[in-house]
C-alpha cells in the first residue's frame, strides 16, 4: 500500500516514518507541506494521511484540492477537532485524535486497505440509486417533519439550519418532492462548490460575448429550475456583490443573464441552507440582512443527530442492511456494547458520520456481530462516561415519573423554574 503522509512538523514526520518503516507492506512518502504534497501525489498512491494544522495550505484546504480521488485519514489535535469534523462533509471517513500511539494510525491504515479491497470485489452496478428519505423517526424529526410538510404546500422561501451532515438537502429534497412542484425540477447548488467569480452566472446565465469565454449563451440554474425548486446550498457562501443579485430575483421574480438587457420572468421556489451562523456574519458585513430575512420565511432548524437519539439505531440498522445485501454478506447485527457506543458517541458529523462508520464497520467486521473494535469510534474521543446533559435527562425524567408527569411537583423538588423544567422537557424530549 503507497501512503502520502503530510505534516508540518519535522519531529511528528520523522517519528512515523521510522515508525512506520517497520511495516514492509506500507511505502511511505511523507510531505512538509501541502503544496509539495499535491504536486507529488499520483495514481500510484492509496492513501493519504494528513495533519490538519498547517502554514501555507491547511490539512481541510489540501482535502478540498484533492477533490475525493484519494482515501483520506486526518491526523488532529483538540484545537482543531471541530475542522476534521468538517472534513467528514467532504467525504474523510477517518480521524484521529493526537496524541495517538503509532498502533493506532495502523489499524486505521490497516482498515483501510481491507476496505479498499472488499469495494474492488463489488461489482460496479447501477449504484446510484439513490437512498432517499429517513431512515429513522424521533419526536424531534417529527416536529421538524410537521413544519417541512406545511411549508411544502406552500412557495414560501425555506431556510435549512443545521450542523453539517443532519440531513439538510435530504430536508430540501423532501419539500420538492411534497410540493405541487414535484414533478419539475429540482436542483441544487452548492456556494462553496463553486469559484466565486462564477457564481453569478450560474445562477443567472450569460448571452453569448457577456466575457471572453462565453462563446455561446447559456441559461443559468433559476432559468433551468422553472417551474420547480432551486436548492442553495451553503448560502452563507455567497459573495457579497450576487447577494444583492439574488435579492432582486427573489423580489422581482425575474432575472437577468449577464450580458442580457432584457428581463426573463422565472417561476422557481428557493430553498436554501446554511451551517453557518447567519446573524454573526451580518454584523460582520459579509451577509446582507435583506436578504437574510427574504430567505428565512420560515426557518427550518434540523436538530443534530445527539438530539435526536431514538434515530440512531434505527438509521444504523437500516445502513447495516443494506450493506449487508450490497456486500452479499450475511445479516449481521450490533453486539450489546456496539449499540451503546453507537448510542454514546457525540456524532458531531451528524448522520452523514453515522453512516459511515457502520458502512465500514460492516465490510470489516469478521463474524456477524459487530463490536466496538470494529466501530472505531475510541480514537475520535468517544466518552465512555455520561454526559452532563444525559444525567440531567435521566434525573428530570425520574422525578416526573415518580410524580406521574406533574410539572409543577418536579420543578419544586429539582428547585428549577417551571419554565426552565418544561424547556428542559421539551428539549431531552421527555
Ligand atoms: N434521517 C435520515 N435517514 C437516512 N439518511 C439520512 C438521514 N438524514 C440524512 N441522511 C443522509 O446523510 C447524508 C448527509 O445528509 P445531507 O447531505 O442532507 O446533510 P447536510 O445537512 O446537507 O450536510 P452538510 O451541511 O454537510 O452539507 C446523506 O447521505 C443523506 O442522505
Ligand atoms: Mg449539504
Amino acid at each position: 500500500m503507497k501512503i502520502a503522509i503530510v505534516e508540518d512538523d519535522i519531529n511528528m514526520r520523522k517519528s512515523l516514518e521510522i515508525a512506520m518503516s517497520d511495516y514492509q507492506e506500507f511505502e511511505i512518502k511523507t510531505f512538509k507541506n501541502a503544496k509539495d504534497a499535491l504536486k507529488n501525489i499520483d495514481d500510484s498512491f492509496d492513501l493519504v494521511i494528513t495533519d490538519i494544522n498547517m502554514p501555507g495550505m491547511d490539512g481541510i484546504e489540501f482535502v478540498k484540492a484533492l477533490d475525493g480521488k484519494y482515501e483520506v485519514i486526518i491526523m488532529t489535535g483538540n484545537a482543531t477537532l471541530q475542522r476534521a469534523i468538517e472534513s467528514i462533509h467532504l467525504g474523510v471517513k477517518d480521524f484521529l485524535l493526537k496524541p495517538f500511539d503509532v498502533d493506532t494510525l495502523i489499524t486505521a491504515i490497516r482498515r483501510e486497505d481491507r476496505i479498499q479491497k472488499v469495494k474492488k470485489t463489488l461489482t460496479k452496478r447501477s449504484d446510484k440509486k439513490s437512498i432517499s428519505g429517513f431512515f429513522g423517526n424521533s419526536k424531534a424529526l417529527e416536529g421538524v417533519l410537521n413544519i417541512a410538510n406545511k411549508a411544502s404546500k406552500t412557495d414560501a422561501t425555506i431556510l435549512l439550519l443545521g450542523e453539517s451532515g443532519v440531513g439538510k438537502e435530504l430536508f430540501a429534497s423532501y419539500v420538492h418532492e411534497n410540493s405541487p412542484r414535484a414533478k419539475k425540477p429540482f436542483i441544487a447548488i452548492n456556494m462553496a462548490a463553486i469559484p466565486e467569480n462564477l457564481i453569478e452566472s450560474e445562477l443567472f446565465g450569460f448571452e453569448k460575448g457577456a466575457f471572453t469565454d462565453a462563446a455561446e449563451a447559456k441559461a443559468g440554474q433559476f432559468e433551468l429550475a422553472e417551474g420547480g425548486t432551486l436548492f442553495l446550498d451553503e448560502i452563507g457562501e455567497m459573495p457579497y456583490s450576487v447577494q444583492a443579485k439574488l435579492l432582486r430575483a427573489l423580489q422581482e421574480k425575474e432575472i437577468r443573464r449577464l450580458g442580457s438587457s432584457k428581463s426573463t420572468k422565472i417561476n422557481v421556489r428557493v430553498v436554501s441552507a446554511t451551517n453557518a451562523n447567519l446573524l454573526d456574519k451580518i454584523k460582520n458585513g459579509e451577509f446582507r440582512d435583506d436578504l437574510y430575512y427574504r430567505l428565512n420565511t420560515i426557518p427550518i432548524n434540523i436538530p443534530p443527530l445527539r438530539e435526536r437519539r431514538d434515530e440512531i439505531l434505527q438509521i444504523a440498522d437500516k445502513i447495516l442492511e443494506q450493506n449487508c445485501k450490497r456486500y452479499n454478506f450475511e445479516l449481521k447485527n450490533f453486539s450489546d456494547e456496539s449499540k451503546k457506543q453507537l448510542l454514546s458517541y457525540r456524532w458531531p458529523g451528524n448522520i452523514r458520520e453515522l453512516i459511515s462508520v457502520v458502512e465500514r464497520a460492516v465490510i470489516l467486521s469478521e463474524g456477524n456481530e459487530i463490536t466496538p473494535n470494529e466501530l472505531f469510534l475510541e480514537h475520535r474521543g468517544l466518552s465512555t462516561q455520561k454526559d452532563i446533559s444525559s444525567l440531567e435527562r435521566e434525573l428530570i425524567a425520574e422525578v416526573l415519573n415518580s410524580k406521574n408527569g406533574d410539572v409543577d411537583k418536579t420543578s419544586e423538588i429539582l428547585g428549577m423554574s417551571k419554565e426552565n423544567l418544561i424547556k428542559k422537557i421539551k428539549n431531552y424530549q421527555l
